[in-house]
């Protein structure tokens, strides 16, 4: 299934974990195997005295009553208990005294490539923007958005929209939400208007919060003109956003497209943040909230065109990734640690490991506004040089990269602050493992390989550095808790390195607690495949295909649905299809993802075009209309989706009932038939298609 699918299944080196003093730790939380195991025993056994523990490291305005209520598929967590996320991020570490210690370091994008720092009139300074908050920054900046979004409206329970480039504001807005009791849905700030817009229309959300722009690879992206866009989209659709809210970042726009706070797009008033936040008050308590009370959505993709609302509630969540941040990283406080997770808060692992789960435990997020390339290929290891960051996690495909930039760029830089690294997103092939072990670790630091998903919360699977020998390509055990398995259809745990399919057989209190506004899809999609085998309880499926090795540890085979990951990001293969037929010269797409060895896997899409289309516009189906696809794609969902290639297709091959054969697309693409360079002959895959009908 991946491409080195070879090396994984004949990866057999073992790496110990090391004494936590060997690596300037002061000590490891856990520090054996036979300790993890008695562990993991126990929080199976004994869920309520296991999670009880764990919740009580945060703070509660009422404990709870019962610590899990579960009728499958519906967890209730912490029953009863009352508490605030903001409040345990923030506030709790300045009531105990901590006010004035470090919460994020910011670094922004633009800077001089080092070598030019005599270039006269460069247009960014030699050195970059470092930003620091503390808690009580955190404290006060929080609070006054939360006054000026309440003053918007904005009540408990109310979803506010989040598109915001990596800039420290974006971690005040979340908080801000969660202070108030609002839910927050952040967009990925890559994604396109109408992924914009589809988002806020399904969350029922009335309010935005954006930027003018973003830095990204010395280009502004234009937040601000996408969602302006998104309004017309959504005003189409008879959905009125009341608020938008931008924060001026790069103060690009020229003056015939700025507005002052008060004008209106439509229906839509817009603010500046800077106005908002003058007036607001910074005296704005945490809002108690229920365990169970939402504290964001995100959406995924799924294998309909249609992305899902990921819910996940407060108490739970805040539970689980409180614990799997502080053990998978070994997080702790006071102990002059800075963790740097180099994913985009737009996703969930920036949501549970950049802000959440590290602001909890009171260790210092370093926050990064740019791209790795930016000025050069070595920006990475010269912010981890000047920061002197401690812990750092990253996705394979960034360490693909990294790896085919060379190994002289990490030598050039001090990196001996390192401690841990981690990883994230897709299977690790052993090779990026091994080179990531070596050039950035210099063979001393522990690799925590963490497999979970968007709807897990946080991690399910991974090594803790200090008990968990590793494997290069594997994510070893189960996080303490998780009662993780690899199964048949049937539900039954299936003889070691045997495929199977990747199960959670009890809740966790991390898990989603549905897909917003569809309960029937949350059923089908996690629940409705696999049950235990003799009480017929459903399991919670990952949609991941696994096997477990002799050892039980799990080497993850990646997807088994119509999603696939595209540098670590899941794209539904109907969103990118849905897109491609949007186009007028379209007749029918089918996507499928074929191996790539920076990017994990690359998305082929066959494309059918219109005869009458191509004649219509005297275009042939050649390389500029190639480009022009791969554009829309881009435009209608977001650059993450361009195609890699584009197929076309007289025909897309179809079984009797109709159905389009992707296993068919799938081998061709993946097969020694080589990519047709000949730009004008269609595939014809009658024949083919003839061959396979019987067997689809
Ligand atoms: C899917 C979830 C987890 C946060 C970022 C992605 C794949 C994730 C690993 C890993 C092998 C992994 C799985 C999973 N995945 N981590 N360490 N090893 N595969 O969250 O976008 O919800 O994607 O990412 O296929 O199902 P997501």
């Amino acid at each position: 299934m991946s491409q080195n699918f070879d090396s994984v299944l004949n990866e057999n080196r073992v790496f110990k974990p090391v004494p936590a003093t060997a690596l300037g730790f002061n000590r490891w939380h856990i520090d054996s195997l036979e300790e993890y195991k008695a562990l993991h025993a126990f929080s199976i056994n004994d869920p309520a005295g296991f999670w009880g523990a764990e919740a009580a490291r945060l703070s509660w305005f009422r404990k709870w009553d019962t610590v899990l209520e579960w009728t499958a598929p519906d967890a209730r967590w912490f029953v009863g208990g009352k508490l605030n996320a903001c409040y345990n991020c923030v506030d709790r570490h300045v009531q105990a005294g901590h006010g004035e210690q470090t919460a994020i370091v910011w670094e922004g994008e633009p800077v001089a490539p080092r070598t030019s720092h005599a270039v006269a009139g460069s247009k960014y300074a030699s050195e970059p923007e470092i930003r620091r908050l503390t808690y009580r920054d955190l404290q006060t900046q929080t609070s006054r958005l939360a006054s000026a979004l309440k003053s918007l409206g904005v009540k408990k329970g109310d979803v506010v929209t989040i598109y915001m480039p990596m800039v420290p504001e974006l971690a005040i807005a979340i908080l801000a939400c969660a202070r108030i009791g609002a839910a927050h849905s952040v967009i990925f700030g890559g994604f396109a208007p109408t992924a914009i817009s589809e988002r806020a229309i399904d969350a029922e959300s009335r309010i935005i919060i954006t930027a003018d722009g973003g830095y990204r690879r010395g280009d502004i992206v234009p937040l601000q003109k996408n969602v302006e866009d998104a309004l017309a989209l959504l005003t189409n659709h008879g959905h009125i956003i009341n608020h938008v809210l931008v924060l001026q970042r790069t103060g690009h726009e020229p003056p015939s497209k700025r507005f002052s706070t008060g004008d209106t797009r439509g229906s839509t008033v817009m603010h500046w943040w800077h106005d908002a936040v003058a007036q607001a008050s910074d005296a704005c308590p945490c809002v108690e909230m229920d365990s169970e009370d939402m504290l964001f959505l995100l959406y995924t993709s799924g294998s309909t065109g249609k992305p899902k609302g990921i819910l996940h509630t407060t108490g739970g969540y805040l539970a689980f990734v409180q614990m799997t941040a502080r053990l998978a990283f070994n997080l702790m406080p006071d102990a002059g640690q800075l963790f740097w997770c180099s994913a985009d808060i737009g996703w969930v692992t920036g949501h549970s490991y950049v802000l959440y789960g590290i602001l909890m435990n009171r260790v210092p997020t370093l926050m990064y506004e740019g791209a790795p390339n930016f000025p050069q290929n070595d920006r990475f290891w010269d912010i981890i040089e000047r920061h002197r960051v401690t812990q750092f996690y990253t996705a394979p495909t960034a360490i693909r990269t990294f790896m085919k930039w060379g190994d002289d760029l990490p030598a050039k830089h001090d990196m001996s602050s390192l401690k841990l690294l981690g990883t994230v997103g897709e299977p690790i092939n052993p090779e990026a493992w091994i080179w990531y072990q070596q050039h950035i670790g210099k063979g001393r630091c522990p690799i925590v390989d963490t497999y979970w998903q968007t709807e897990t919360g946080g991690h399910i699977a991974t090594p803790l550095p200090g008990a968990i020998p590793t494997k290069p390509g594997s994510c070893t055990l189960p996080m303490l808790g998780v009662d993780a398995a690899v199964v048949n259809e049937q539900g039954e745990v299936i003889p070691a390195n045997s495929g199977g399919l990747f199960v959670i057989r009890k809740p966790w209190p991390g898990m989603l607690r549905g897909i917003y506004g569809n309960r029937e899809r949350f059923i089908s999609n996690y629940w409705g495949r696999i049950k235990d085998p003799k009480t017929k309880e459903p399991y919670y499926f990952s949609a991941d295909g696994a096997r477990r090795d002799e050892d039980g540890y799990f080497w993850i085979m990646g997807r088994v649905d119509d999603v696939i990951k595209v540098s670590g990001h899941l794209l539904g293969t109907m969103e990118v299809e849905s897109a491609l037929v949007s186009h007028p010269g379209v007749a029918e797409a089918a996507v499928v993802g074929v191996p790539h060895d920076v990017k994990g896997f690359a998305i082929c899409a066959f494309v059918s075009l219109k005869t009458h289309w191509l004649k219509a516009h005297s275009r042939n189906p050649d390389d500029s209309l190639r480009q022009e696809l791969k554009e829309h794609v881009a435009k209608e969902v977001g650059a993450l989706a361009r195609p890699e290639h584009i197929r076309f297709a007289e025909a897309l091959p179809k079984t009797r009932s109709g159905k389009i054969m992707r296993r068919l697309l799938r081998d061709v693409a993946n097969g020694v038939e080589k990519i047709t360079q000949d730009t004008t002959t269609l595939e014809d895959f009658s024949v083919v298609a003839r061959l396979r009908n019987d067997d689809e």
